[in-house]
């Protein structure tokens, strides 16, 4: 799942283009939007009508997270919105890993605090997944040192500002553009973990 108090790091592009990587690699997914906004829904819309639709469906839900889940997924990733406790709790309950995608600045660090205490209080693992980061740029190694100093988990690949990333929202992505995203990476690193 993808979760975080912030809005607009990138929670939506995460959880759409980790869902398209895993479904490349032949497993079954689904996206559940649990974001009010309907982001992610609206993108898997904007798509179908289109072109192909997605290879995955994307489905609006509520808090009965469980019930919306079609009974063959492999993988469910959860879009959550920014700023809901309520849906945040739920979701942290619910789910098996939190993944806290944060821009490298000190500002966003902050943010992740209510949210890293929730996912203690709800016993769920949670990671942070460095999100439009450039290269050469020093204050990315120094947020994963504060990270690793305060024991939190951070995923090993970090996914680069780029604006062909963002381009991606609304369409869909190929290959190619997974691969160049690092989502690709996302997706491989999952499924070591949950082997
Ligand atoms: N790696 C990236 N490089 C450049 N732009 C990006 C990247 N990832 C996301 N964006 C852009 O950042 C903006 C916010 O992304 P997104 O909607 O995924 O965030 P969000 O956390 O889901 O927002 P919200 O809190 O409103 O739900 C979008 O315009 C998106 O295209
Ligand atoms: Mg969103």
């Amino acid at each position: 799942m993808f979760v975080g108090a912030k809005g607009g790091v990138g929670k939506t592009t995460s959880a759409m283009l980790t869902a398209a990587a895993l479904q490349a690699g032949g497993a079954n997914v689904c996206v559940l939007d649990t974001d009010p906004q309907g982001s992610a829904a609206a993108w898997a819309d904007h798509v179908e009508q289109n072109a192909v639709p997605l290879k995955f469906p994307v489905i609006p839900s509520g808090l009965n997270f469980s019930k919306q889940i079609p009974p063959d997924s492999e993988w469910v990733i959860l879009d959550t919105p920014p700023g809901n406790p309520d849906i945040i709790r739920a979701a942290l309950k619910w789910a098996d890993l939190a993944v806290l995608p944060t821009r490298p600045g000190a500002l966003d660090l902050i943010q992740l605090i209510p949210v890293l205490d929730e996912s203690e209080r709800s016993s769920t693992p949670a990671a942070v997944l460095l999100v439009q980061t450039r290269a050469g740029v020093k204050e990315t190694d120094e947020i994963k040192e504060i990270l690793a100093d305060r024991q939190v988990m951070v995923i090993e690949t970090q996914i680069p500002l780029r604006a062909r990333t963002s381009r991606l929202a609304m369409a869909h992505p190929g290959a190619r553009d997974l691969l160049a995203s690092g989502y690709q990476d996302i997706a491989n690193e999952l499924k070591e973990a949950f082997q």
